[in-house]
């Protein structure tokens, strides 16, 4: 009888590469410090990771020939969950999704078979019990005689038993509890999650069965594994946010069947998680007027438009170097505003300490945030509390002008419809589509540079 000979490896946890031995720096990625020790078998051959996508013959033909109607969604009943992975589930696709612990991974991936009683679904769990199962299954009110409930963490069996089913849905909690016998390592390590995905890619693409498979992330915010998980899978959809609070995030990362920068919002709730269809009630204020350093802005996160509040505070600073903090905003181009504000505007700003809050745990990376961030700013310094029907958009350059950003129309009709009064855009927005559109009223202020904006905004002050 063969015996299976071991051998050691280090693999990079960024990019799979594989080395005999320890390095500081992967040299394929060029991290440092990624690489991780493991054992494999020499002996065996694992699978190869290729697969065959139905309906593709292995022969090259004419792309005017192939037939892409093959493509069927399924419906989730979840408008945010629908809306999230481009117009429903793709068959035969694989979708990762990510969080820190506790965030509602489980929770999502449960109540979708529970909204969908027509789903035949595997629910395979590594991480609970049948019964922790039905314990969250029974708080979240729902009961499902057509969901599966399989406690395994042997990716054999899971592909043997899901094979003979042959269910309209299969969801895996999570890749890292999961292992494969064709592989010597424990569950979680590189070698054991590139497998597993690898094994149930090949399965999803070989019966058209579409596979959610949950992830952890970890403290850096990547999935934990190598990065490669990312590449293999069709779709990964990360949670986002905090999970003190009760509002969850999750974006759509990538996305081979749809758009990418996709917010889905959701509210924890005694009840599960709930569809949050109209997510600016959450991120504008709540407080009474007369509050200064808020600024409220009209940023557009993918294709939707949003609303949300933008927090500052701006105190002397208590020690020699003033701090600058940001929440959910690049703290790079924070500093680089507060720079615009001195050279250009003459606000003495670099003897300041300068807090800087996004609500909801939002992350932004619109530059149209950029007028509400120095409003902010400027609010909390004077003192001077902003009207709380006024809104911002705009972007700021290097020489303190403020420049159009995309889609302006679009926010100003949100903003009209939220209830808000006046809004500043840069005077070099075009507003055409705005012809014929109900903006109620909106007084739209157009500014040229940060002088103006202040002449126009603090006017008497
Ligand atoms: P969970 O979905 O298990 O998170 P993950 O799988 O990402 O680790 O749990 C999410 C948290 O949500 C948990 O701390 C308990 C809470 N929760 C509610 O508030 N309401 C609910 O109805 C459920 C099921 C969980
Ligand atoms: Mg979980």
């Amino acid at each position: 009888m063969a015996t299976v000979k071991t051998k050691t490896v280090w693999f990079c946890k960024e990019c799979g590469n594989e080395s005999p031995k320890w390095m500081g720096r992967c040299p394929a990625c060029g991290e440092w410090n990624t690489m991780v020790e493991e054992t494999v078998a020499t002996g065996k051959k694992s699978a190869p990771a290729s697969v065959t996508v139905p309906g593709s013959s292995h022969k090259p033909m004419p792309l005017s020939d192939i037939d892409s109607s093959v493509e069927n969604r399924i419906s989730l009943n979840n408008a945010e969950m629908d809306r999230i992975l481009g117009g429903g589930l793709v068959e035969g696709s694989l979708v990762l999704i990510g969080g820190e612990p506790g965030i509602g991974k489980s929770t999502l991936s449960l109540q979708i078979p529970l909204h969908c009683p027509d789903l035949r679904t595997l629910y395979v769990t590594g991480e609970e019990s049948a019964r922790q199962v039905k314990l969250r299954a029974a708080r979240i009110g729902g009961d499902d005689a057509n969901c599966m409930i399989y406690s395994e963490t042997l990716m054999e069996n899971i592909i043997a038993e899901a094979r003979e089913m042959m269910p309209d849905l299969m969801i895996v909690d999570s890749v890292q509890t999961m292992f494969t016998q064709t592989v010597e390592s424990s569950p979680g390590s590189v070698t054991q999650i590139k497998e597993t995905a690898a094994m149930l890619l090949r399965f999803a693409k070989e019966t058209g069965v579409p596979v959610i498979l949950i992830g952890h992330i970890t403290k850096e915010g990547s999935i934990a594994g190598p990065k490669i998980l990312e590449h293999i899978v069709d779709v990964v959809l990360q949670f986002e946010g905090d999970n003190r609070g009760t509002y969850r995030l999750l974006r759509s990362i990538k996305n081979r069947f749809g758009s990418t920068s996709e917010l889905a919002v959701f509210e924890m709730t005694g009840k599960g998680l709930r569809e949050v269809s109209n997510p600016s009630e959450m991120l504008i204020p709540m407080h009474e007027e007369g509050l200064s350093g808020v600024a409220v802005s009209a940023m557009l996160d993918g294709t939707r438009p949003f609303l949300i509040e933008v927090q500052s505070l701006v105190s002397s600073a208590a020690y020699g170097t003033p701090q600058r903090s940001a929440t959910g905003f690049d703290v790079r181009r924070l500093n680089m505003l507060l720079a615009v504000l001195e050279k250009r505007a003459g606000f003495k700003l670099s003897v300041k300490d300068v807090f800087l809050n996004m609500a909801g745990g939002l992350k932004v990376n619109d530059p149209a945030c950029d007028l509400a961030v120095i409003c902010a700013v400027l609010s909390s310094n004077f003192d001077f509390p902003i009207p709380s029907d006024v809104c911002f958009a705009g972007e700021i350059g290097l020489s303190g002008e403020i420049r159009p950003v995309a889609q302006t129309d679009r926010r100003i009709i949100e903003a009209a419809r939220l209830g808000f009064r006046k809004i500043y855009v840069s005077s070099f927005t075009s507003l055409e589509g705005l012809a014929g559109q109900d903006v109620n009223g909106m007084e739209v202020v157009k500014v040229a540079d940060v002088p103006a904006l202040c002449r126009s905004l603090f006017k008497g002050n």
